[in-house]
């Protein structure tokens, strides 16, 4: 199996794509980490792992994540892939959105981010190997109306990774973005339906679509990639259809 001995830390990985990423691991023989703040979800998803742990971390919480990185180690070693996916959406366009909600959503989606890569590369450096899989979103590569902190989030954690990627340089070490669209889940489904009618899949996506993507960049397969975007968005951000059709 792809992740046999391997050891993934998952943020947001109690529900929603995140829950998807964990079982998609541990079917792949990885040993699991979650790490959210539903501590009941957490916890119920590791006990039906055969080799899972549930820890509360608030991603926007640096003692949280030296914690996060402790239990991995104590319960089965040094992280060797980190899923940076925890993340949180305020609708609000510029006008409407109130700094406190677009501060909020930077803490949890950009900062918690970059604290995972201060905590746990490190760890990846020293020992010559390991993968980061940042989540960011087709709103990290393009705008949208009515989610300014959200959109500038995603890109900054497109740009982060790139950054991070180049500081990782010849250490064995690897970071990569994903860029989902609308995916079925609690965020994905408030989003309006108008978004992914007349994109070229049109219709939701699935979270195992984006599970697979993320296992590829996670382990060798991906071994000469990095500092890249990876879009699952079944087409949003290529452009318009145009008058031809209905
Ligand atoms: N669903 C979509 O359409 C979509 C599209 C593009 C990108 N994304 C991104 O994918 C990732 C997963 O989103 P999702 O759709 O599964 O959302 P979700 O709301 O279903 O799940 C998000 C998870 O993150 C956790 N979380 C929130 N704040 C946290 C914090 N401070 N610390 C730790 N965990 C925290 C939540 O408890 C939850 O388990 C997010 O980064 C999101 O921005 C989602």
């Amino acid at each position: 199996m792809r992740f046999d001995g391997k050891v993934a830390l998952v943020t947001g990985g109690a529900g929603g794509m995140g829950a998807s990423h964990v079982r998609g691991l541990a079917a792949e023989g990885a040993r699991i980490v979650i790490g959210d703040v539903r501590d009941d979800e957490g916890r119920s998803l590791a006990a039906e792992l055969p080799r899972a742990t549930y820890c509360r971390l608030d991603v926007t919480e640096e003692e949280a994540w030296k914690s996060a990185v402790r239990t991995a180690e104590e319960a089965f070693g040094p992280v060797d892939v980190l899923v940076n996916n925890a993340g949180i959406v305020h609708f609000g366009g510029v006008e409407e959105q109130s700094p406190e909600h677009f501060r909020r959503v930077l803490e949890v989606n950009l900062v918690g981010t970059f604290l995972g890569m201060h905590t746990v590369l490190p760890g990846m450096r020293a020992r010559g190997h390991g993968s980061v899989v940042n989540i960011s979103s087709a709103a990290g590569l393009i705008g949208f109306a009515d989610g300014i902190g959200y959109v500038a989030s995603k890109w900054g954690v497109r740009g982060m990774t790139k950054a991070a990627a180049l500081d990782m340089a010849g250490t064995g070490v690897r970071v990569n973005s994903v860029h989902p669209g609308v995916i079925r889940t609690a965020m994905g489904e408030n989003a309006s339906p108008g978004l992914f009618a007349r994109q070229p899949v049109p219709r939701i996506g699935e979270p195992e679509e984006v599970t697979r993507m993320v296992l590829f960049l996670a382990g060798d397969d991906a071994s000469y990639t990095t500092g890249g975007e990876f879009l699952i968005d079944g087409g949003q951000t290529v452009g318009h259809l145009g008058h031809a059709r209905p």
